[in-house]
């Protein structure tokens, strides 16, 4: 399957392992993901500098593929991150929350190519206007931050695709290849999966935080945090909290949380364990190797079946 996307990063697959603060913030998942072909992706977000600039040697001793990078660029440590990618020549920076423009000329320099997470169809027009090469574009269903209008991925989708003219990495509610082949209809050039990816030996949460998502079922996840940057998390004891408070505690509430507490303390009942709506979908632990080229055979069993109807 040769894409925009594909072309445009030298990936095998449009398909990538989307950045997940923790469970993405190391180099084995990452490094499987593009050994197998397609993109995966180091979260940054959430690493010590140090750690970081580890994690990226270590990528790039074990991995001759391309691989991508996700700094959220209002970070605390956005700077230091950013200059250390930079000294680091990455293949493809994922970037999201803030503006590109000014990071743009220097990382073309060293021939990075610039994806931006947009979340509604005026972030993907500025984006594209601030001269990014490819956009990812994330729907409601999505784990992590979703939407704050809570449009859905395929209508989100094939908006952005309209009205931009930029590759488009569709993002949220996908758990396997009919999902890949569904979005690539749509006019997508690739696809993320975050969720599913949590599944996987790689993923470095802890293992209650696997079972969590493995557990859940398709309605099994909520909203939680200020309407203008909402989390989607799989529900437990801190978010039926959270939603019983009254709007006096609710930052409080919030603020007692943290995705750490689950993803590394393992304590998925008081813990934000951000997940999409796919965790319904997920089923299996699996290898991420062996998960990548499953999902690339379901994609192409997808695409004979339409073409057979
Ligand atoms: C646990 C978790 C952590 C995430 N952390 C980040 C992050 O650090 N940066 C980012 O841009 N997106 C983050 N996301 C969003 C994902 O990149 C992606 O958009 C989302 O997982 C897609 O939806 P899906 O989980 O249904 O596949 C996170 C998602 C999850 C589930």
């Amino acid at each position: 399957m040769k894409t925009r996307i594909t072309e445009l990063l030298g990936i095998e697959h449009p398909i990538f392992q989307a950045a997940m603060s923790w469970a993405s913030s190391n180099a084995p998942l990452v490094i499987a993901v593009s050994n197998a072909g397609g993109l995966g992706v180091l979260a940054a977000g959430p690493m010590r500098v140090d750690d970081f600039r580890n994690a990226l040697r270590e990528i790039k001793k074990k991995c001759s593929k391309p691989y991508g990078v996700n700094i959220p660029l209002n970070g605390k440590y956005a700077a230091e991150l950013l200059q250390i990618a930079f000294d680091e020549k990455i293949p493809v920076m994922v970037a999201s929350q803030g503006g590109p423009r000014e990071h743009l000329a220097r990382f073309r320099a060293v021939g990075t190519k610039w994806l931006h997470v947009v979340a509604s169809v005026e972030h993907a027009r500025k984006a594209e206007a601030s001269g990014v090469d490819a956009l990812v574009v994330d729907g409601a269903e999505a784990g992590g931050h979703p939407p704050p209008s809570q449009v859905g991925t395929i209508v989100l989708v094939r908006r952005v695709v309209k009205a931009t003219k930029l590759p488009v990495v569709a993002s949220g509610g996908v758990a396997d290849g009919a999902g890949i082949a569904a979005l690539l209809a749509l006019g997508a050039d690739a696809v993320q999966l975050g969720t599913r990816f949590i599944a996987t030996p790689e993923a470095s949460v802890h293992e209650n935080y696997k079972r969590a998502v493995l557990a859940a079922e398709v309605q099994d996840t909520c909203l939680v945090g200020p309407r203008s940057l909402p989390i989607r998390q799989i529900k437990n004891a801190f978010s039926a909290k959270y939603e019983s408070s009254s709007p006096a505690q609710l930052e409080e509430i919030f603020n007692s949380s943290s995705l750490k507490k689950a993803a590394l303390e393992g304590d998925v009942e008081w813990g934000k364990v951000e997940a999409g709506q796919s965790a319904g979908l997920i089923d299996d632990i699996v290898p991420a190797a062996e998960l990548f080229h499953r999902l690339v055979r379901e994609t192409e069993e997808a695409r004979r079946r339409l073409a057979s109807l």
